[in-house]
């Protein structure tokens, strides 16, 4: 096979492959932003190569080409799902960089298992890169993989790009394995975060935990026995959507018609409010629907004018803290439809499944509300996605401070989703706002995500490492 001038290395590949009854192989889109985001940048590339996990255990089919790029599967058994993935991926990681918002649980085979798991993704990626070609490592799942690349090929640049969020000095610090960690991550030429607050954070541990010199972005890294100091440069890049493709889509007559569609299905209400989030914790669905449940019972939502739609993708399924979380939200959806349905009239649809692209534009373009009211986020794309949705300028964006888009999303209604009654207020303010004041809300948010589109991101990214990595100097 030849080699790739450009290589992404993630925990999962643009497709999962399942297996269906009848013994033959399916491939699906895999969940969450990074896929959404990079799928996009891949399509756009000559000579790109994808290496990943295929999404179940045990599998590691030969490479194969798909939607222009080449994908390198990546193998991990049963043990490895449970230790590497499940357990400190998802229940160290994962909680202690969203500000433990459930605890972190550690175990020293986890960490192991970590390691191994980031050996053999890095084993991968190394030989499939060309002579000088660009290694784009992402996400918490792979912090090692850039120091374990480096130390085979010296000839590639590596970039790192963190999707969540960086958590403060005081909690990575609690983080068993911390400087291995950094080290790992330190192996990158340009290491990109979402938000200004997460590089700035990652400095602080940097400098606090290793003592190296820090001079504004760049990091002094001392080589390997008498091998140079390296700059390593740490940046925000704040991630995005293939804006211009949502938008077009909202043209397609069969997803307009889809989106009407809809509306009738729902019992043509005055209102759609509606909320997209893979089943996680971070997301503040819980926040959400207390606010909900609120409003209908003190009258201030009257359920025959006004549905939530509640899209939950299933997600970390076999994870404790996923599966109470599953439990607490359906309880919840079915008090408050108990109390406050009509038969043939939910109060909240709740749809426990994932939607395709064509589907999911449907629903934003018939959302009147849209609310993200995560409680930490990286960035949040189904925000960019609503906006990118809304051609027509309606539709009004409530949008929680501690997601990444708080900071680019500035016209979006603010909230604190932590004050339940400050999100009654602004889902109220939003479902009363004057259509003028949405328009210039919406062409206002536009403005913003369409001009800043995910190839705008993966450009100006592969652009900073291009330049960076190229200056050694001697030890001090
Ligand atoms: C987030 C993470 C991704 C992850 C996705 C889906 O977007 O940043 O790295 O792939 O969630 O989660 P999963 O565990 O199913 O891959």
């Amino acid at each position: 096979r030849p080699g790739h001038d450009l290589v992404v290395v993630a925990n999962r590949l643009p497709v999962d492959s399942r297996t269906l009854p009848d013994g033959a192989t399916e491939w699906v889109t895999s969940p969450g932003g990074l896929v959404t985001a990079m799928e996009s940048v891949m399509r756009t590339v000559d000579s790109g190569a994808w290496v990943g996990w295929a999404g179940s255990p045990g599998q590691e089919p030969d490479p194969f080409d798909a939607d222009g790029m080449s994908l390198y599967p990546v193998r991990l058994d049963q043990e490895d799902i449970e230790r590497y993935y499940e357990g400190f991926s998802n229940a160290t990681l994962w909680p202690l960089y969203h500000d433990v918002i459930v605890d972190p649980e550690f175990h020293r085979t986890w960490w192991d298992s970590y390691v191994a798991a980031n050996r053999r993704f890095a084993r991968t990626a190394a030989p499939v890169a060309n002579e000088g070609g660009t290694i784009w490592v992402h996400d918490y799942q792979l912090q090692l993989v850039p120091r374990l690349i480096r130390e085979e090929r010296a000839d590639v640049r590596i970039g790192f790009f963190n999707h969540i969020p960086f958590p403060s000095v005081e909690l990575f610090s609690q983080l068993p394995k911390r400087n291995q960690m950094l080290r790992g991550l330190l192996g990158a030429d340009l290491i990109g975060f979402q938000r200004e607050s997460d590089t700035q954070n990652f400095l602080a541990a940097v400098r606090k935990l290793l003592g190296y010199h820090v001079d504004g972005q760049t990091i002094s890294v001392p080589g390997l026995g008498a091998a140079p100091v390296r700059e390593v440069v740490a940046q925000t890049f704040p991630i995005s959507i293939d804006s211009s493709k949502v938008s077009a889509l909202t043209e397609d007559e069969e997803v307009r018609a889809r989106a009407e569609q809809l509306r009738e299905d729902l019992g043509h209400p005055r209102t759609i409010v509606l909320g997209v989030d893979r089943l996680d914790y971070t997301k503040g669905i819980r926040h959400r629907l207390k606010a909900w449940g609120e409003l209908l019972g003190d009258g201030s939502v009257d359920p025959r004018e006004t549905v939530m739609v509640q899209v939950a993708t299933p997600s970390r399924e076999r994870v404790e803290a996923y599966r109470q979380l599953r439990d607490e939200v359906e309880l919840t959806v079915g008090r408050i439809n108990g109390d406050h349905s009509s038969i043939g009239r939910p109060a909240v649809s709740y749809q426990h499944r994932s939607f395709d692209r064509r589907d999911m534009t449907a629903l934003f373009m018939a959302a009147d509300v849209v609310l993200v009211t995560a409680l930490r986020d990286g960035m949040n794309l189904v925000a960019k996605e609503y906006v990118a949705s809304r051609p027509d300028l309606h539709g009004v964006l409530v949008l929680s401070e501690f997601a990444g888009a708080a900071d680019e999303l500035r016209a979006a209604v603010m909230v604190n989703p932590h004050d339940i009654d400050e999100l009654k207020a602004a889902i109220l303010r939003a479902m009363a706002m004057p259509a003028e004041e949405q328009e210039e809300a919406m062409r206002s948010l536009r403005h913003q995500v369409m001009e800043n589109d995910v190839q705008a991101w993966a450009h100006s990214f592969l652009q900073r490492l291009e330049h960076s990595g190229a200056e050694v100097r001697e030890p001090k």
